[in-house]
């Protein structure tokens, strides 16, 4: 295995321990054939996934709860949507959006491989206008898109979810950022957004240091 293969970019570190990171990615079963390659697309292209071990957590919190709607916030080539089509089940729906329009051809191409095709909706857009425009309440909510919009999307989000429904965003430990002295705009809106969070009354929250920080939030 060269150095690539072993580390690919979207595994980031810089919030746990680098022998304690390894020892959880060097324990994930393999993926399958699309996942594999799109692990490895993504790494070669430098687009931003989370990950086999960000997307297990997300799978199981699909199941766990028993979500059929997951609306997805920033989807880039469609990774984590096709851990949601998966984890909703052949009769679940998943929303897919992303601004750019390559993105969403190499994912569209994706998900007619994996299979899950037909539980997911791709649109084309700003996240935010999207779901500005649901009406339905969702399961899931994953925040995934630039970071500076973070605390928008906590506004837009709580009432597009259902009670009991799940809030969940990625990168919210930021590479370990927030704690340093001058933070740029990124961390700001971020320092900003897990706040409003952890503070919410209307949400439970936990924070997962698992690769750039993942949270929980359940609505009450
Ligand atoms: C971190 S990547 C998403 C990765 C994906 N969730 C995964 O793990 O496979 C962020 C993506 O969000 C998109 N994005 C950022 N801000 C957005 C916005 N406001 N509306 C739509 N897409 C956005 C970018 O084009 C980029 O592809």
């Amino acid at each position: 295995m060269n150095d690539q293969a072993a580390k690919p970019d979207w595994r980031m570190g810089g919030i746990t321990a680098p022998e304690v990171e390894d020892y959880l990615y060097a324990m994930l079963p393999p993926r399958d054939e699309v996942l594999a390659e799109m692990e490895a697309d993504a790494s070669k292209n430098d687009v931003a996934i989370v990950g086999p071990a960000v997307a297990r957590v997300l799978y199981q919190l699909a199941a766990i709860s028993g979500a059929k709607k997951v609306f997805e916030m920033g989807s880039a080539i469609g990774y984590s949507t096709v851990w949601w089509a998966r984890a909703v089940g052949e009769d679940g729906r998943v929303i897919y959006t992303d601004g750019d329009h390559k993105n969403a051809e190499k994912a569209r191409r994706y998900f007619d491989r994996a299979g899950v095709s037909q539980r997911i909706t791709v649109r084309v857009g700003d996240a935010l206008e999207i779901l500005s425009e649901q009406k339905e309440p969702y399961d899931i909510i994953f925040n995934d898109v630039d970071k500076t919009d973070y605390p928008r999307v906590f506004r837009l989000a709580l009432p597009r979810l259902r009670s009991g429904g799940l809030f969940i965003s990625d990168n919210v430990l930021w590479k370990g950022k927030l704690r340093r002295p001058n933070p740029d705009d990124r961390t700001k809106a971020i320092l900003e957004f897990n706040k409003l969070i952890c503070a919410s009354k209307d949400l439970f929250t936990t924070i997962l240091p698992i690769r750039d920080g993942v949270a929980v939030c359940v609505k009450k």
